[in-house]
């Protein structure tokens, strides 16, 4: 909206990235990485700390329904639209200390600034810690946001455990309320934009030398649970001609899904990242073996075409193996394309910053594409070194961290 925007206008650097560290403390594992999946303890935790830290900045913060941490500069008012920013703060296992958790901790850097010394803007900022992102234990990806965008299909909470609790128990000592998921839902028209700052998670950016990546596509994920049914028997007494070997029925499913990707293209990546092996003991022929294929794309088409390879594949190989395999798609999510008019606030405001950008698609799922089905939605980039990320490596220089953090300001500071 304003393309008066005092570009001396910024963020405390120094608080950005000394709470950066702290929540980083918070889940740290004994590999030198973050374990801090949804709705675990050290998950609540985190959520405990982000209160505790808002409430320092004299923000107000709520936890939703579904678990999702809402943190706004005043009370509710409802006469001003939304801007919504955030990203999520639970972890991969072993994961790294920026996913995620950067794109909160700067959004709050955001609304303090502007609450506290910015100018006023039209939009109100309202900053969001969506629940459960990852999936690592409760493996509903994307559950918070799904539920802020009412893309819930089923709105019970699943009878399954997190650490030592149930789904429900742990949803409720983090302050949500399991018997009002659909309470979570932002009503439609509610949420004016949401912008997600986050590390590229990958080395495209830090190729081109730019600071700053401004996101034109989101991939689209779907994922399957492979079920093989292989019989277990003797190691040394059932002859090869008579086994029914479920793991290397397995390594048969794995190359093929590798080769989907790697060698025919019909996607951008497919990856066989879990798998699970009964009775797993070196004496015994492996019987049944559980594993899960990933693929992703930026094209629903090609999502679709790779998905009935994969199918067709598995159902080769069952037939030349002679072992059952039942296939099941537990997640499926589209991809996206961020909004014109945002992509172009964020470059000008990269601009503004004399930061170098560039437009480039996210290999790595987020939340900003469950929230494009209620509002507009962008996304900001800055560089992994290495491109490396969901291991304690990850890492994102200072510098970069800031001037993200400054550019997503200025980008709320222009909407
Ligand atoms: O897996 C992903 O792309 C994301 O990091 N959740
Ligand atoms: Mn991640
Ligand atoms: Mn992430």
């Amino acid at each position: 909206m304003s393309t008066n925007v005092d570009p001396t206008t910024s963020i405390d650097a120094g608080r950005l990235l000394r709470r950066i560290a702290e929540l980083a403390a918070i889940g740290a594992d004994r590999l030198g990485g973050v374990t801090r999946p949804g709705f675990g303890a050290a998950d609540r935790a985190a959520i405990q700390y982000l209160r505790d830290t808002v409430r320092a900045d004299r923000l107000h913060s709520t936890v939703d329904p579904a678990g999702n941490l809402i943190i706004r500069g005043g009370a509710r008012s409802g006469d001003r639209p939304v801007l919504l920013m955030g990203s999520h703060i639970d972890t991969v296992v072993n994961g790294g200390r920026l996913d995620g958790s950067y794109g909160v901790l700067a959004a709050i850097e955001v609304l303090t600034t502007i609450t506290t010394s910015g100018p006023p803007t039209r939009c109100e900022p309202v900053v969001v810690a969506f629940a459960n992102e990852e999936g690592a234990l409760f493996q509903q990806p994307f559950w918070g946001s799904l539920a802020i965008a009412g893309g819930l299909a089923d709105t019970t909470v699943p009878a399954v455990g997190v650490e030592d609790h149930s789904l429900s128990d742990a949803l409720r000592l983090a302050g949500g309320d399991p018997a009002d998921i659909q309470g979570a839902a932002w009503p439609p028209g509610t949420i004016e934009s949401y912008l997600e700052l986050h590390i590229e998670q990958g080395p495209v950016l830090e190729r081109t030398g730019a600071r700053i990546g401004i996101v034109d596509r989101i991939v689209g994920r779907t994922v399957f649970d492979v079920e093989i049914h292989g019989t277990a028997g003797h190691a040394g007494t059932t002859p090869m001609s008579m086994r029914r070997d479920g793991l290397a029925t397995a390594a048969h499913v794995i190359l093929a899904v590798q080769r989907i990707a790697a060698e025919r293209c019909l996607c951008r990546v497919a990856t066989v990242g879990h798998i699970s092996v009964a009775p797993n003991n070196t004496n015994v022929v492996p019987g049944r073996v559980r594993l899960t294929v990933e693929i992703r794309d930026t094209t629903t088409e090609s999502l679709l075409v790779a998905e009935a390879e994969v199918r067709r594949e598995i159902k080769e190989i069952s037939e030349r193996t002679t072992v059952p395999i039942s296939v099941t798609v537990t997640t499926r999510v589209d991809p996206r394309s961020t909004d014109d008019r945002l992509r172009a606030l964020i470059g000008d405001a990269a601009d503004a910053l004399d930061l170098p950008s560039v437009v480039l698609p996210s290999g790595a799922g987020h939340d900003a594409q469950i929230i494009a089905a209620v509002a507009p939605i962008a996304m900001i980039f800055v560089p992994s070194v290495g491109g490396v990320s969901h291991v304690p490596e990850e890492h994102t220089a200072d510098e970069d961290l800031v001037a993200g953090a400054q550019v997503l300001l200025h980008t709320v500071l222009r909407h």
